[in-house]
């Protein structure tokens, strides 16, 4: 999915203009008065979406975003040159947020729509190192690299096969909603992650749908809830291999999901084998996965209702009570549930 299309439309008017500050005020301008850019609670500005229902950042800003779901959870500032992997960059405020936290930070921003990249141009993050991600993108429109901050202008999923990455001490998962469009949501995308992050990495994502915690698990991340900001659900982390420090700091997810993701339809995640399908393509395989589950389980299937509520088997509600992270516990619950 893509931002706005009237929105993009106008931003290419203005990316063949002259690169002036008259121009990028007037294009702001315009798009504000279309109602295309929108003012968030924090003051900084958010675009809509394809989806007139879906904006690019929640409505409690778009900083305050960058900052308290991706850059403070990540802790970044404990960490001597982090290498950040940021996807879905946008307009950059997750990047700002992070080297606002760590100047040292070398990230690798990965954004599919030039217009969004040129439109962090024409705004005023007002964290003095959005000057910083401003040079590196005014550079990669002259042809330039920047080697601390990296531009891959492309679908993260051909980014993600580059034989150039490193290994990311953090990576920003900031796709828009698994509902609308799973692409960067799938099993086989989330596992090339895996491979490309450091032992000590975490993965951060705003969100806590059931199909993608469920392939985070698959992949072999430790899944713990992140903070819930300007959202009733909380974040995601997902650790490769938690140190002693991470590991005092994971938090389970609700116990209903842990259920959900073990025992039901709901968790079945969502694939994309050789990374080229689309929404609808993912989308509707998923729906087959999740028939052919319900067909294998017979009589054996728990209503989401019961799993909810946790109406099942003794044997399997016990496994949540053990000292185990919901990783290991959403493994434990489904070996057993389909063993027997
Ligand atoms: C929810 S917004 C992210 C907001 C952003 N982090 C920011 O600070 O402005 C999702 C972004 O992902 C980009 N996108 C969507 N699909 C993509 C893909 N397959 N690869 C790379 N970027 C993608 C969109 O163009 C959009 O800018």
């Amino acid at each position: 999915m893509l931002p706005n299309k009237k929105a993009l439309e106008l931003i290419k008017i203005y990316m063949k203009k002259d690169f002036t500050s008259k121009n990028l005020n007037e294009l702001t301008k315009k798009l504000i008065e279309l109602d295309l850019l929108i003012k968030t609670e924090d003051g900084t500005f958010t675009v809509r979406s394809e989806d007139p229902e879906e904006l690019m950042h929640s409505r409690v800003g778009a900083l305050k975003e960058g900052i308290e779901k991706f850059a403070i959870p990540s802790k970044i500032e404990d960490i001597k040159n982090p290498k950040i992997l940021d996807l879905c960059s946008g307009m950059g405020y997750n990047a700002v947020s992070a080297l606002h936290y760590n100047i040292n930070s070398e990230i690798d921003i990965v954004e599919y729509s030039k217009e969004m990249l040129f439109l962090s141009l024409a705004l005023d993050i007002p964290i003095k190192e959005h000057l910083l991600v401003k040079n590196a993108i005014s550079e990669f429109f002259k042809g330039i690299t920047d080697e601390k901050i990296r531009i891959f202008n492309e679908d993260a999923r051909i980014t993600l096969l580059r034989k150039d990455l490193k290994k990311y001490n953090c990576v920003f998962h900031d796709a828009f909603s698994p509902a609308n469009d799973p692409v960067l949501y799938t099993v086989d995308f989330l596992k090339l992650i895996y491979e490309n992050m450091d032992d000590s990495g975490v993965l951060i994502s705003y969100s806590s749908s059931i199909p993608f915690r469920s392939a985070l698990v698959e992949c072999g991340f430790v899944i713990s809830e992140g903070p819930s900001v300007g959202r009733k659900r909380g974040a995601t982390l997902a650790y490769k291999n938690p140190n002693e420090i991470q590991k005092s700091e994971i938090k389970r997810i609700p116990e209903s999901d842990e259920r959900l993701i073990a025992l039901s339809s709901v968790g079945v995640p969502f694939y994309d084998k050789n990374l080229n399908l689309n929404s609808s393509e993912i989308i509707k395989n998923r729906e087959i996965e999740r028939v052919n589950l319900k067909n294998l389980l017979g009589n054996k299937c728990y209503s989401t209702t019961k799993i909810k509520s946790g109406k099942i088997d003794e044997k399997l509600l016990k496994i949540q009570k053990e000292n185990l992270n919901s990783s290991e516990i959403i493994k434990k619950m489904n070996k057993i549930y389909f063993e027997n």
